[in-house]
């Protein structure tokens, strides 16, 4: 049999190919999926094969992870419990979009991920599996193995000759791609301790931003980013060139409780400078361009899509189904949007639309054409009847 791992090259699913040669007498194909995590994803392949795999495989997904993951969830305005903006989340499921591609090519009959038994991600991916590739078997190393932590995973790569850099352990869980940095574990699992100011590796502390506000307009089409102070980019640059802002600003730090799938609190701190930009930014041209009962109603939308993309639902018919809402209430989220970015905060000071409904004759308080105000009389009265209903009933009853 043969088998396909999502490895990042890290001490977890290095130690995880021979484990799975040993344990399953399988041939492991190593998948790197490259969402701009930054870092040497060549030497990552090689370690892979020094560890062991018979195959690794680079899949540049960094395009389709910004326009079809990142921005979709932008664009149904989706934030996990008011802060997280779901950077892992929406990755997995492309992550193993790319494992079952690979598997397909090389008619492998297995699928396995380096996550552990208690966290979300082993359910992203496994949900995504089932829903793509129900025949392949999965394999969860974590969830089965007898290693108990760092010291037994170096003990077992040493006895078998696999390199691993005696690097000191990380003091955090991280996960890094084009939208987000998240960090957990370590000195933040007591969640009433702060941060250590050296932890945030992208943005800057927003006390030592730039003493001077800088402006930017970002510009969108149907509710997707296609330009930064008027230049037209592709996803991938237009983000990139929104996250070094962002970051040297301050902006989009988050640090919260969240609750996970598998029922437990975790402690989570995230870094989306970029994602922050485009939140606040979109969020506002929704303002202008669509009408109340839309905008409205779009928010309880949001706050579900939040939770079935965290959930790692990503891949089932209630996404598609909100898909479709929210690509119909984006078909007029065209315009710009000018933000003000200072010490670690956005603010917004213009937008435009040509699909504006912002009327400026029924907001300014002149002319009596289009807006009468006689007509707000019997509208008040009629709006308000049932309190007025009430209010005599709870009259009647204190005199009876
Ligand atoms: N808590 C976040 C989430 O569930 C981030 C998880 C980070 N994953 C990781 N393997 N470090 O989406
Ligand atoms: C893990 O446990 O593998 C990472 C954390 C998470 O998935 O929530």
């Amino acid at each position: 049999r043969k088998v396909v791992l999502a490895y990042s090259g890290g001490l977890d699913t290095s130690v995880m190919i021979p484990w799975l040669r040993e344990r399953y007498g399988c041939e492991v194909v190593a998948m790197i999926a490259d969402v701009g995590q930054g870092e040497d994803l060549a030497a990552i392949a090689d370690k892979a094969r020094k560890s062991g795999a018979s195959k690794a495989v680079i899949e540049d997904v960094r395009e389709a992870f910004v326009r079809d993951y990142a921005f979709q969830v932008l664009r149904a305005g989706a934030i996990y419990e008011g802060r997280y903006l779901l950077g892992t989340s929406f990755a997995r499921p492309l992550i193993a979009a790319c494992q079952v591609k690979v598997a397909r090519e090389e008619g492998a009959d297995g699928l396995a991920h380096g996550c552990t038994g208690k966290g979300n991600d082993q359910v992203r991916f496994e949900l995504a599996y089932r829903a793509l590739a129900p025949e392949l078997k999965v394999i969860a190393p974590w969830r089965e193995w007898e290693l108990k932590g760092r010291q037994d995973e170096m003990a077992y790569a040493a006895a078998r000759g696999i390199p691993v850099e005696a690097t000191r352990e990380k003091p955090y869980s991280m996960d890094r791609n084009l939208w987000h940095i998240s960090y957990e574990g370590g000195i933040l699992e007591d969640p009433a301790r702060a941060p250590d100011p050296d932890m945030f590796i992208w943005t800057q502390d927003p006390t030592q931003a730039p003493d001077r506000p800088e402006e930017v307009t970002i510009g969108f089409e149907e509710g997707r980013p296609v330009s930064v102070d008027g230049e037209r980019l592709g996803p991938v640059a237009l983000l990139e060139r929104l996250n070094a802002l962002g970051a040297r600003h301050g902006v989009g730090r988050a640090d919260l409780v969240e609750n996970r799938v598998v029922g437990m609190k975790s402690r989570g701190v995230y870094e989306t400078p970029g994602g922050t930009l485009l939140f606040v930014a979109h969020r506002e041209l929704e303002s202008l361009t669509l009408d109340r009962d839309t905008f409205h109603f779009k928010e309880m939308v949001a706050l579900r899509y939040a939770e079935l993309v965290y959930y790692g639902q990503w891949h089932s018919q209630l996404k598609r189904a909100l898909d479709a809402f929210v690509d119909q209430t984006q078909r007029r989220v065209t315009g710009e949007v000018r933000l003000r970015l200072f010490k670690g905060g956005v603010q917004v000071v213009g937008r435009r639309s040509p699909y504006s409904l912002y009327d400026p004759e029924l907001a300014t308080f002149d002319a009596d054409s289009v807006y009468r105000q006689q007509d707000a009389e019997g509208f008040i009265r009629l709006f308000g009847l049932p309190q007025y209903v009430e209010a005599r009933l709870e009259e009647r009853l204190a005199t009876s």
